[in-house]
């Protein structure tokens, strides 16, 4: 008998996935935070695997349209309310798409006047409840009405939490809309609601089980959207192994801890990865110099640029520190209030901060720069651009943090030759190797306790070791040979995502 090959085993491939991700934000069309640049690289890097991932966000009145062209998918789209409840129609919305070069979907807007257009912010307003609740509870009601559906649909933080929880009451009979499995992710556990979780009465405390209100209905702001999303979704994920491993804590949990322990076998925790193609030195369109692992001399020249652009003295025999962050607690910049003068003091040492945040760390930040101006710059807003000339031009980069769910600046940072200084939690704890002189490892330098003895003693390592160039190359040169592309994380997604399904069907 003849063998032939039979051209579906030939061509047997993993089926494809279909998925959606629902989030505040997605570079490159809104960005605040890391959330942002993980909802453009993650989904791009499962395209890259050959998955069918699209975004669903709101349409910011910021978006850059000329940029972003987006094309009307469905109008008149009514998310929930009867008319009683919506007189002036003002939760009625349209789904608009964007296609990319190759003609891909690649994301979906939802446009609303009220609620996300006439608003200059992403967050921060008294309606927030209700403009959350309008976007996850949208996401189905397309659904319903698209020829395109997921398979999974990814659910980002707490402002999509009542995403899993829709689905799983409202919509569970849903013909279309039943198969679907959820996904919840964590970025970040402290932000959970509306509200400062640390301070719920006995009264307003959100038991997670009682009907999701109308848009409305003031008991809505009440809700704790992030437990409703660990509840109810298939499965649960952050963005480390060790935060998924700490918020079962109650040190890291934020009052979550026991739910999600006892939700632990749907729970894990996948580091994120970063977008190679756009940190990359050898390319870089808003750094000076252009250099890679063999021409590291060359960002001597783009340190010079730095200490320019702040007003520092330029020397390269000074180490350079560099902080790119959101000035807030959660990065542990309470640590440098203890610890930074005494470091000035007794140290040649520079440091350039970029960032905003919580107004006690900026007026710490202009009086150190005051008192301190040759060697301390500032620039307390965010800028894109001038983080990537930090990364190029700093030898090395501070992320003291409390906790951190992952932390991209360290992985962003040394793909630059940055050697980062961070605490061991989180996605920092999983990404950095402690600098150890004797068995010539590591790409970092980690300390442990959150304490300012403790960051202050991690700070002198990094300027003792300093002293030496050929071991802090050394340390440069492996931490730029860290791999933290997308393609390993994606895959694991991958598997994340088959799990929910399976998970699903079981109920
Ligand atoms: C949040 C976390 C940060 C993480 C980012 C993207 O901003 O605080 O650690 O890297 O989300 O997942």
């Amino acid at each position: 008998m003849v063998n032939i090959l039979s051209p579906i085993n030939i061509f047997k491939r993993e089926p494809k996935l279909r998925l959606l991700f629902v989030a505040s934000e997605a570079a490159p069309f809104i960005k605040v935070g890391g959330l942002g640049e993980v909802m453009r690289s993650l989904p791009k890097a499962l395209r890259a695997l050959g998955h069918d991932a699209r975004v669903f966000l709101p349409k910011y009145a910021t978006i850059d349209l000329e940029k972003y062209p987006l094309r009307l998918e469905l109008e008149d789209l009514r998310p929930a309310p009867s008319e009683e409840e919506d007189p002036h129609g003002l939760f009625i919305s349209n789904v608009l798409r964007y296609d990319n070069d190759s003609g891909e979907t690649i994301a979906y807007f939802l446009e609303n006047m009220e609620y996300y257009e006439k608003r200059a912010n992403v967050y921060g307003y008294t309606d927030d409840a209700i403009r959350w609740a309008l976007l996850s509870r949208a996401t189905p009601e397309f659904l319903r009405h698209s020829s395109w559906r997921p398979d999974v649909i990814i659910a980002a933080d707490w402002q999509s939490g009542l995403i899993p929880n829709y689905f799983h009451t409202i919509y569970k009979e849903d013909r279309k809309l039943s198969a679907i499995a959820t996904v919840f992710s964590i970025h970040n556990l402290f932000f959970q609601a509306m509200f400062d979780h640390h301070f719920v009465s006995e009264m307003d405390y959100d038991s997670g089980r009682e009907e999701i209100p109308g848009f409305n209905d003031p008991r809505l702001s009440k809700l704790n959207f992030m437990r409703r999303g660990i509840m109810y979704a298939d499965v649960i994920n952050t963005v480390s192994p060790t935060y998924s491993q700490e918020i079962t804590t109650a040190e890291y949990g934020e009052g979550l801890h026991e739910l999600l322990s006892e939700r632990r076998s749907r729970l894990s925790g996948i580091l994120n990865g970063i977008d190679t193609d756009i940190y990359n030195p050898e390319t870089d369109s808003d750094i000076q110099f252009h250099y890679s692992i063999k021409t590291l001399d060359l960002k001597t020249k783009n340190k010079s640029v730095l200490q320019q652009k702040f007003n520092l003295s330029v020397r390269s025999d000074v180490p350079l520190f560099g902080i790119v962050s959101r000035l807030t607690d959660q990065k542990g910049f309470g640590l440098l209030m203890d610890a930074a003068e005494p470091l000035l003091e007794n140290f040649n040492m520079q440091l350039v901060v970029v960032g905003s945040g919580e107004g006690h760390f900026m007026t710490f930040f202009q009086e150190l720069a005051k008192k301190y101006p040759q060697k301390v710059g500032i620039h307390l807003s965010y800028d894109e651009v001038l983080s990537h000339t930090v990364y190029a031009g700093a030898d090395a980069i501070i992320i003291p943090s409390r906790f951190e769910p992952s932390g991209l600046t360290q992985m962003e940072a040394m793909r630059y030759g940055t050697v980062p200084i961070v605490r061991k939690t989180g996605g920092l704890a999983d990404s950095v190797v402690d600098y150890d002189p004797a068995n010539k490892i590591g790409t970092g330098f980690v300390f442990e306790k959150f304490d300012h003895r403790a960051f202050y003693g991690a700070m002198v390592r990094v300027i003792e070791t300093y002293r030496y160039p050929e071991f802090w190359r050394d340390i440069q040169k492996r931490a730029m040979k860290a791999d933290f592309s997308w393609t390993k994380s994606a895959r694991e997604y991958v598997e994340l995502f088959k799990k929910a399904i399976e998970y699903h069907v079981l109920g």
